[in-house]
């Protein structure tokens, strides 16, 4: 395998424009050689090539694989369109980084996870935080036990999105083509932080609601886990809540407490000092997401995808794979089946 490994894209949009952006600059290091980038719209797409340095536009993703034979693909489409453009990838042997929420239910996720092994391609989900400098650092604590035992954990995701973000879009704000609301395409990334940090859910009670916006999905979350190690965690998410708050992570043990705002460590304190453990400084430019969707800082994509093209090159698993990737999305879920029923929901959630 070369050492350049060929990267196309799927999708012209905000999240594309991320991990382009990365791939750009991935490109200008020689890791990576720009191929072709698909969507619709022809003129937009051949602007969006000019711009990060893609080869060629194509309209769709048959000509792309076929023309441009590309080793990574990544897939920044619409949520209901994850799986037929990952899927089409996979099977003729390309390795897949799609983007968050992987696919809009876990047969489909599942279903990705058993071709990628079946045809031996690597497959990544984009959950770019994990490779954020606060967030690895209090996943150490927790997983060193400075923290002592987890008892409970906070995801508070207060977004703003205005009327016209859904109304402007083909796909947000409904069901068949967005899959949810807050929780799966605003709060997924901190969801997936909890998950990552606290250990396996092992049931969740939840209520949504639709509070501020003309849409069929939800714009206001409210669900209560219970994790395997006994911890309980909160989640809040929310697109109604004006004018957009920092995102939350609170992580509580019976010997300290960390507290993210932002990408930001905010309050730290462990009931034993210890001299060497200092929050790192951040050298990226800080999170405006909570007002902004396009105001994600690139440098965690980057990692991202210098990860998965080492995965690939190594020929080992990426650090966010499938079975990563699909962590937040089964408790997303559960947190739907739970608020459209009133009950408690265990996990693993069966679909
Ligand atoms: N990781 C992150 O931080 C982050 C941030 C923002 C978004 N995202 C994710 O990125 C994905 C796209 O969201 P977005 O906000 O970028 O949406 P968007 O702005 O609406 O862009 C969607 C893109 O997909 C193209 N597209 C639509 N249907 C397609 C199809 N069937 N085949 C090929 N291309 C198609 C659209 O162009 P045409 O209409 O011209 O086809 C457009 O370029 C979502 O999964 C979202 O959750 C991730």
């Amino acid at each position: 395998m070369p050492t350049r490994l060929k990267f196309g894209v799927v999708g012209t949009g905000v999240g594309s424009s991320f991990i382009s952006g990365a791939a750009s600059e991935l490109a200008k290091e020689g890791v990576l050689e720009l191929t072709g980038v698909v969507a619709r719209n022809r003129a937009k797409t051949e602007e969006f090539a000019r711009k990060y340095g893609f080869k060629t536009a194509y309209s769709n993703i048959y000509d792309m694989i076929g023309s441009e034979k590309p080793d990574i693909v990544a897939v920044s489409a619409p949520h209901y369109a994850h799986f037929q453009i990952a899927l089409e990838a996979i099977e003729n042997g390309v390795n897949v980084l799609v983007d968050k929420p992987m696919a809009v239910n876990l047969t489909e996720a599942d279903e990705l996870i058993r071709r990628a092994e079946t045809k031996g391609v690597k497959l990544g989900v984009i959950f770019q935080s994990r490779f954020d400098d606060s967030f690895n650092f209090v996943k150490s604590l927790a997983d060193r036990g400075v923290l002592g035992r987890l008892i409970m954990g906070e995801a508070v995701v207060e977004w703003y999105r205005t009327e016209e973000y859904y109304a402007g879009s083909s796909w947000r704000g409904r069901l068949a083509t967005e899959g949810g609301g807050a929780l799966i395409n605003q709060a997924i990334h901190t969801i997936d932080l909890l998950l990552w940090i606290m250990g396996e859910p092992e049931s969740v009670w939840a209520k949504v609601d639709t509070l501020g916006h003309n849409i069929e999905v939800e714009d206001l979350a409210v669900a209560v886990v219970r994790f395997r190690n006994g911890a309980l965690g909160v989640i809040q998410a929310s697109t109604a809540t004006y004018p957009g708050l920092p995102t939350r992570l609170e992580v509580h043990g019976l010997k300290g407490t960390v507290t993210v705002e932002g990408d930001e460590i905010k309050f730290m304190k462990t009931v034993e000092e210890i001299p060497t453990l200092k929050p790192p400084v951040k050298r990226i430019e800080g999170l405006k997401s909570w007002e902004r969707p396009e105001a994600v800082p690139i440098e965690n994509h980057k990692r991202l995808l210098k990860d998965f093209v080492d995965a690939v090159l190594e020929d080992r698993r990426p650090l966010v794979d499938g079975y990563e990737g699909r962590r937040s999305l089964e408790l997303i879920r559960a947190i739907y089946r739970s608020s459209a029923t009133g009950e408690v929901v265990n996990l693993p959630l069966k679909e």
